[in-house]
């Protein structure tokens, strides 16, 4: 296979599949870059509910879409700035994802993010984490990963994770949170969660982090 100039893994998947700690892993281990897409969608919902704005809204939509296209948001390291300010922390609350989702299915939207997202690829490789990173934002990367797990492993997950930030997680709600997050994600009209053609799906729920980060290496290798 011929790898583009600045070669791209994408690995999508839906939320809590640990998509993400494993793509930053894989990055660090290749001395790739790393998006995590997820946390632009993040940034933009936090902007939105600061300005009170209301995505149902077709009058708040007219404010909406050009936010998303001028976002002021800033990477530094595992820091997170919107507008300068720190939105590390609160870009990870359920309420922050949520929103996210709900302003997912705008296809404005997306379009607007569509080239903040592509300027994460440089020398020397990237590692994209996403929902539409193989699909529609990097179609021609040299591999294709479709992380999964199923929902109970996924929001068990999740509660460890918030638990160890020292917070209380209630099991169920963040359950059915999960459920209608992959039923909004999967059914929307553009870019719905879905493995394109030629991923490779790899469903981790009985895998270590590590076993997944040794798998999606071994195919890299194989490719490069
Ligand atoms: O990966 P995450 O949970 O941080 O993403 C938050 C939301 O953003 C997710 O529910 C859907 C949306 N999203 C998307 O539509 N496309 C992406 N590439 C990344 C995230």
């Amino acid at each position: 296979m011929t790898i583009p100039n600045c070669p791209v893994i994408a690995i999508d998947g839906p939320t809590a599949s640990g998509k993400g700690t494993v793509a930053a892993l894989v990055a660090a281990r290749l001395g790739y870059h790393y998006l995590d897409s997820g946390a632009i969608y993040r940034v933009l919902a936090v902007a939105v509910e600061q300005s009170g704005l209301n995505p149902d809204s077709q009058v708040d939509l007219q404010q909406i879409i050009p936010m998303a296209a001028n976002l002021p948001v800033h990477f530094h390291g595992e820091r997170v700035l919107l507008n300068g300010a720190d939105v590390s922390e609160v870009i990870r609350t359920e309420e922050a994802g949520v929103m996210a989702s709900r302003l997912a299915v705008l296809p404005e939207v997306r379009a607007g993010l569509l080239q903040r997202q592509r300027d994460f690829r440089q020398s020397p490789g990237l590692v994209a984490d996403g929902r539409d990173m193989g699909s529609v934002v990097f179609p021609d990367s040299f591999l294709k990963v479709f992380l999964t797990a199923s929902a109970q492993v996924r929001a068990e997950r999740r509660v460890k994770q918030i638990e160890g930030r020292g917070q209380q997680a209630d099991f169920q709600a963040i359950y059915s949170d999960l459920m209608a997050r992959d039923k909004r994600d999967s059914e929307r009209a553009v870019a719905p969660l879905k493995p394109c053609e030629d991923a490779l799906v790899l469903d981790c729920s009985n895998m270590t982090i590590d076993q997944v980060v040794v798998t999606i290496l071994k195919w890299a290798q194989e490719r490069i």
